[in-house]
């Protein structure tokens, strides 16, 4: 059947990434020409520069309701998880606390930092969950004991957008003197999503600008007050000696820009994803995630039976929609999602999931218009089948 396809290019990846803000960028010029200042230089170009991160420490400890010195600026989300675990781990090497538990469904910058926290002698075990990537929390209290340091498991999963109950998880970890880190870089700023740190209660707290529409290559760390790391970038004593190296002043501008504008809401990036949803299901796709209630707003996750996610997002992609799967390795080709395999999904039905990511742009057209992109790629895909 012919349909009319937009003539628009249609973005649903904003989990994986956003376009920079008209606020970050103009906040970001400045030290991209005439601020070119080394924070740490005692002349006026310096402290120029160094007054700019410290008004950047300011917006976001303010936004998460911390103290100022408990936020550090990094490269982003994957740096921050690896500083918050592997700094806690090197800080504690030889402790009789000597077990990390991670979630089975977590990033690869928590679930890759493995390797290490072995080659430094720990035990690390992973953490089941169910069948919407949320940590069981039975076998969480199974695992307890006072042998463990440190649990890392996410406020927010980046392929299915399910939110854990992290102030839960949160009382059960401090009940054994452990200590937690959370992976909030999908839900920091999110739509709908107005946490302060208080509400996770997470000893430490990971965040990224290029998901709230900041730049690429910046990100932060809430460390809670006595928390101790050892550093994993060592230089010249920069961020409270956490981690050395000139800062990219115009990014953390960026960034604080794009965490100072007013939250979204919700709302219209809700709907648009429900009438996505169901007009997929009436094409036969499966909704991941039944009860939607404690999910990010913008994510759809879907499969449908007959039809691969490569095949199906190379087809999109022509047709002008651009979506995703789970983890694109480096050949472009697409690998069994490892957060559906921990759902319990075999191997091959891995390879079926879908990923549509709504940003602050969504409105009932966009999810019309992104329908009749399905609608034609599945028409497309089913008739080479026939
Ligand atoms: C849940 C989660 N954690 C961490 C990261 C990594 O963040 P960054 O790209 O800033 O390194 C991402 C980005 O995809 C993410 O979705």
């Amino acid at each position: 059947m012919a349909r009319t396809i937009p003539s628009q290019r249609i973005y649903l990846d904003n989990a994986a990434t956003t376009p920079l803000c008209a606020e970050s960028r103009q906040a970001m010029l400045p030290w991209l020409e005439q601020g070119y200042g080394n924070p740490s230089s005692l002349h006026q170009e310096g402290r120029k520069a160094k007054d700019a991160i410290d008004s950047a420490r300011e917006v976001l400890s303010n936004d998460l309701g911390c103290l100022f010195a408990e936020v550090l600026f990094t490269s982003g989300g994957t740096e921050s998880a690896n500083l918050a675990i592997v700094g806690t781990a090197l800080n504690h090497v030889g402790s009789s606390r000597n077990r990390i538990l991670l979630g089975a469904s977590e990033h690869h910058c928590v679930i890759n930092t493995e390797s290490t926290l072995r080659a430094l002698g720990f035990q690390v075990e992973f953490l089941p969950v169910d069948g919407q990537a949320r940590v069981d929390i039975q076998a969480l209290s199974d695992k307890l004991s006072e042998d463990v340091l440190l649990v890392s498991t996410m406020h927010a999963n980046n392929e299915l957008g399910t939110i854990q109950p992290i102030r839960e998880i949160a009382d059960i970890v401090h009940g054994q003197g452990s200590m937690l880190h959370t992976d909030a870089v999908q839900s920091f700023h999110a739509p709908g999503q107005n946490w302060k740190v208080s509400d996770l209660d997470a000893d430490l707290v990971t965040m990224s600008a290029h998901k709230i529409y900041g730049p690429k290559g910046a990100g932060a760390i809430y460390i809670r007050a006595g928390v101790k790391l050892k550093p994993l970038v060592v230089g010249g004593g920069q961020e409270r000696e956490m981690r050395g190296g000139t800062e990219n002043v115009a990014a953390i501008a960026g960034f604080a820009a794009a965490v100072a504008l007013a939250r979204p809401n919700s709302d219209p990036i809700q709907s648009a994803r429900e009438a996505l949803i169901s007009e997929l299901a009436n094409l036969g796709a499966i909704a991941t995630v039944i009860d939607r209630s404690n999910v990010l707003s913008g994510h759809a996750h879907v499969r449908f039976p007959d039809i691969d996610a490569e095949t199906m997002l190379i087809v999109l992609d022509r047709l002008g929609l651009s979506a995703s799967s789970g983890a694109a390795c480096s050949s472009g080709s697409i690998e069994p999602s490892h957060v559906l395999e921990a759902c319990g999904y075999s191997a091959e039905e891995s390879k079926y999931g879908l990923r549509f990511s709504f940003g602050r742009d969504a409105t009932a057209a966009l999810a019309h218009d992104a329908i009749q992109i399905v609608q034609s790629a599945v028409d497309q895909i089913r008739s080479r089948k026939d």
